[in-house]
């Protein structure tokens, strides 16, 4: 990987959003929150944050700080803010779903915690995203997936102030009609802005990057690509001018409904982009990282489809369509991602020292792709079950679809494990005179920077 060095705190972040993840998954298959409890519920929003939140932004946030540098070939400015970062975030969260319970009444806890974790979450998001946007600013003018990453950070500007300005109206710490009106109103933008804005839009980016690198396939910058950054900026800035015609009363739907064509539009450009870097490959049998992506492209275009009719957006429907956005596209792409980089990561720090001085494995003899495939094909017919349930009002096979989820989830983060501690690597050349042995998730060594 040209211009890598390893992230220390990457591993920290991918193991404590895979806890998230299952923590979430855990949530649903014991009837937490949604569809037990209505949309709006304090137990739907636990469980969203706990998704969105602990596993997909920690999960971003850990691929950015090492991905970044990667994409504009320059290294990391404040890497040493990862780590206090992630505590942030953690702490953040669990204060923000602390008052979330409060708020249900299940326990007895002030709402002062609310506002409590929207500070933090706003310092440990703002660390992350000030790092970043340091490091990119060194690289100016930016190359097109990088582009696509600052225009995701400033998605999750808008994503962390409006989600911050909630907290203070839902705890009642600062009451105005402005406060008001975003609670009433802004809900459909925060979750734009986060989950199309934020997560979806700096996945495109990273992707455009990796598949060339995973595919082989020449890295050139297609107009179409460029006019999917376009057409997306616009759609982010649209849904971003709606959250102050939100605040004077103005209706933001129709502002909203644009956004998503505009959305439709990207998406369908970013898909021919990733069907032409397909067939320009040179790496003719695709691996399994790659392959078990393209069912989270086709989740991509439903979803975004199925949020365009109004019948959808109105109904219960939008769960269905926002629960594929969430675990077909993102959590899918995430997944598929992590089963690649969790090898290549491990690898780099185990072999890395030794390279051309003794005989190493190769990247994909820390994987066992046959266990691999089996896995993604059970978790992607587990979505696909869970979301028809959704879409057809049946609470007890959605619980039952998400029980697959979590055990194919589960089985498919022992892999990672497997990588981790170099477990299915052959005896002949796994420990290699001078090789290093990786930590499960922590950094080497604590001291070194
Ligand atoms: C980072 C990405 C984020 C995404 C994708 C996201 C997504 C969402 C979604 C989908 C909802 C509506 C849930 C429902 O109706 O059941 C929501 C509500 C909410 N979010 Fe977030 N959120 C994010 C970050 C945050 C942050 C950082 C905060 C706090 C600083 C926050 C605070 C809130 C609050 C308080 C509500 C409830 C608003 C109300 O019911 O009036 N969110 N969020």
């Amino acid at each position: 990987m040209p211009g890598a060095t390893l992230s220390r705190w990457t591993m920290s972040y991918f193991a404590a959003a895979c806890l998230m993840l299952l923590a979430g998954q855990g949530l649903m298959v014991a009837g937490y929150g949604y569809p037990a409890a209505s949309i709006g519920a304090p137990e739907t929003l636990v469980l969203v944050h706990v998704l969105v939140i602990g596993w997909l932004s920690l999960l971003m946030a850990g691929a950015l700080l090492q991905f970044v540098p990667v994409l504009i070939a320059r290294p990391l400015v404040g890497g040493r803010f990862a780590a206090p970062a992630l505590m942030l975030l953690l702490g953040g969260l669990g204060f923000l779903v602390a008052g979330f319970i409060g708020l249900s009444g299940a326990l007895d806890l002030p709402l002062a915690l609310l506002p409590l974790g929207g500070t933090l979450l706003l310092s440990g998001f703002g660390l992350i995203a000030g790092l970043l946007a340091a490091t990119l600013w060194q690289a100016r003018p930016l190359p097109l997936p990088a582009r696509f990453v600052a225009l995701g950070l400033a998605a999750l500007a808008g994503t962390v102030l409006v989600g911050f300005a909630f907290t203070l109206a839902l705890s009642g710490l600062a009451e105005s009609d402005t406060l008001t009106q975003l609670v009433a109103n802004g809900l459909s933008l925060h979750a734009m802005l986060g989950l199309a804005g934020w997560l979806t839009i700096t996945a495109v980016g990273v992707s455009y990057r990796l598949l060339a690198m995973f595919l082989l396939a020449p890295e050139t910058e297609r107009r179409s690509s460029r006019a999917a950054w376009w057409i997306a900026a616009l759609a982010i800035g649209l849904a971003a001018a709606a959250v102050p015609a939100v605040l004077f009363s103005l209706s933001g739907s129709i502002l909203l409904a644009i956004a998503l064509v505009l959305s439709l539009a990207a998406v369908l450009l970013y898909g021919g982009d990733v069907l032409h870097l397909y067939r320009a490959r040179k790496r003719k049998q695709a691996e399994l990282n790659i392959r078990a992506t393209f069912p989270a492209f086709v989740s991509l275009a439903v979803s975004i489809v199925l949020l365009n009719l109004p019948a959808v957006r109105a109904g219960e429907g939008v769960a269905a369509a926002v629960y594929l956005l969430v675990f077909g596209w993102l959590t899918g792409l995430g997944l598929a991602q992590l089963y690649k980089i969790v090898a290549f990561l491990t690898w780099l720090e185990a072999y890395g020292p030794v390279l051309g001085r003794a005989p190493v494995p190769r990247v994909q003899d820390l994987v066992a792709e046959n266990r691999g495939r089996i896995l993604f094909f059970v978790y992607y017919s587990a979505v696909a079950a869970a979301t028809l349930a959704l879409a057809v009002g049946a609470p007890g096979s959605f619980r039952g679809a998400v029980g697959l989820q979590l055990i194919s989830t589960l089985a498919l983060m022992r892999e990672f494990v497997r990588a981790r501690r170099l477990t299915v690597v052959p005896a002949a050349t796994r420990s290699p005179a001078g090789m290093v042995r990786p930590h499960l998730f922590l950094p080497l060594s604590l001291s070194r920077r």
